[in-house]
């Protein structure tokens, strides 16, 4: 392995090492007994085969630190094409080596990688290491909730898929009462977001003051106990809760329920799931309220009034455990919105990380002073004003991506990335 522990240096390298190998096998885990038809079905036109993610991954590893950073020549020169993020739209990436290929491949980037990560220097390069167990981390994400996606194609049934751990909540989905939608005051000030830590994503910095007059935010996320009433009163049917771009989209795409709804009242204290940022707000006009900004979403998340401090997690710095949110596709599946306590923000709310992706109103944007990590169009490309920024994780979120500065982004219209919402309402909204 790396030899002793002679220098904080040999520390840092051993923490890479272990993660790389950890987030790896998290990967894996998720290709155990893939079929090749499902290797390279492109699900929705929007999305690559999971296929495609798996071979991406092991490029852009070999990329930036096989190539650019050891120097090696092109290595597989014959996918550069097929798995770079410019190469082929996505419906040319179904063409697609077997998984064995692709498995081979991956291992054998791997242990090139983790011999170059011997001499590596990791002062200089520590970022760029963390940053390869993020890209891997979020793609490991798109290709569960693909997974999830063919699940639902095929059986429209996710009662019966994982059942690993549940949280220890008595009467766990005992709906005879719907959890209350009451919503929590924020007073008015200045609170910090972003962050400007090294294993973080470029777009979380500068961390930076906003001052945010006071709002409610509603102390849990949507739950389809409560969708169905939205449902059920036409809201899809009538176009007084949509903007004039999101009733076009809904006749276009002819959408009449959430992508992953059940129709079962044993998930009403779920969060709602499968939803497009049109339908998210759609419901909140219905109820008389709107969507957060993000800084309303973070500052709730986050936020320690009394400390006059950012935590990097709702409950504190502590990284996360099964016990506080259902993060890291350990139940795949969502869980109801109470059953966490312990992932309580300083504010009260609950189900902030983990279970759905949540919708805020804000454009993806730069902060004053941002700059660009590792390339161009890692962020850059989507400040465009046409991606929403959505704050959480879900349910299939790797723990090297949750946080409460974690900002992902998507189109509006999409519908596949497992996301619900909660709604806000200002002091005097009207
Ligand atoms: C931030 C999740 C929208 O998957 O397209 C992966 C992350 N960027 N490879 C995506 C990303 C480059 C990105 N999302
Ligand atoms: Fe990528």
């Amino acid at each position: 392995m790396l030899g002793v522990h002679n220098s904080i240096k040999e520390t840092v390298k051993e923490a890479i090492f272990h993660t790389l190998g950890e987030c790896r096998n998290k990967t894996l885990a998720l290709f155990e007994g893939m079929d090749e038809g499902n290797f390279r079905y492109q699900a929705h036109p929007d999305f690559s085969p999971i296929g495609w993610h798996l071979g991406h991954i092991a490029y852009t590893e070999s990329l930036w630190l096989l190539e650019h950073s050891a120097g090696f020549p092109p290595l597989f020169p014959q996918y550069r094409k097929l798995f770079a993020a410019n190469g082929l739209p996505k419906s040319k990436r179904v063409n697609l080596p077997s998984v064995e290929e692709v498995r081979y491949y991956l291992d054998n980037i791997r242990s090139r990688v983790l011999k170059y990560l011997e001499i590596a220097d990791l002062e200089q390069q520590e970022r760029l290491w963390r940053f390869l167990i993020q890209h891997e981390s979020q793609h490991c994400e798109t290709i569960a909730f693909i997974q999830h996606l063919i699940a639902n194609q095929n059986f429209n049934d996710f009662t019966s898929t994982l059942s690993g751990y549940q949280p220890n909540l008595k009467n766990i989905n005992d709906v005879d009462t719907l959890i209350s939608s009451e919503a929590i005051k924020i007073p008015a000030g200045e609170f910090e977001r972003g962050c400007d830590r090294l294993d973080y994503l470029d777009n979380e910095a500068p961390a930076n003051n906003v001052y945010i007059e006071t709002y409610y935010i509603d102390k849990y996320p949507v739950i389809c106990g409560h969708y169905r009433q939205f449902m059920e009163a036409g809201g899809y049917q009538n176009s007084q809760w949509w903007s004039e771009e999101a009733w076009e989209w809904l006749q276009t795409e002819e959408v009449t329920k959430p992508l992953y709804w059940q129709d079962d009242s044993m998930w009403d204290n779920h969060p709602v799931c499968g939803v497009s940022y049109y339908e998210a707000a759609a419901y909140a006009k219905f109820v008389g309220k709107r969507l957060p900004t993000e800084a309303e979403w973070e500052k709730a998340a986050r936020w320690d009034a009394k400390a006059k401090h950012s935590r990097i997690y709702p409950w504190g710095d502590r990284i996360p455990t099964k016990q506080d949110c259902n993060y890291d596709n350990l139940n795949g599946k969502t869980t109801p919105v109470q059953a966490y306590p312990s992932g309580q923000s300083a504010y009260g709310l609950y189900d902030t990380l983990g279970n759905v992706w949540e919708w805020t109103a804000t454009w993806f944007h730069a902060y004053e002073g941002f700059e660009n990590y590792p390339y161009v169009g890692y962020s850059t490309t989507y400040f465009d004003q046409k991606h929403r920024v959505l704050k959480g994780g879900s349910w299939a979120t790797r723990p090297w991506v949750l946080r409460c500065s974690f900002r992902n982004w998507y189109h509006p219209g999409v519908r596949q990335i497992l996301a619900g919402f909660r709604c806000a309402k200002s002091d005097n909204s009207d």
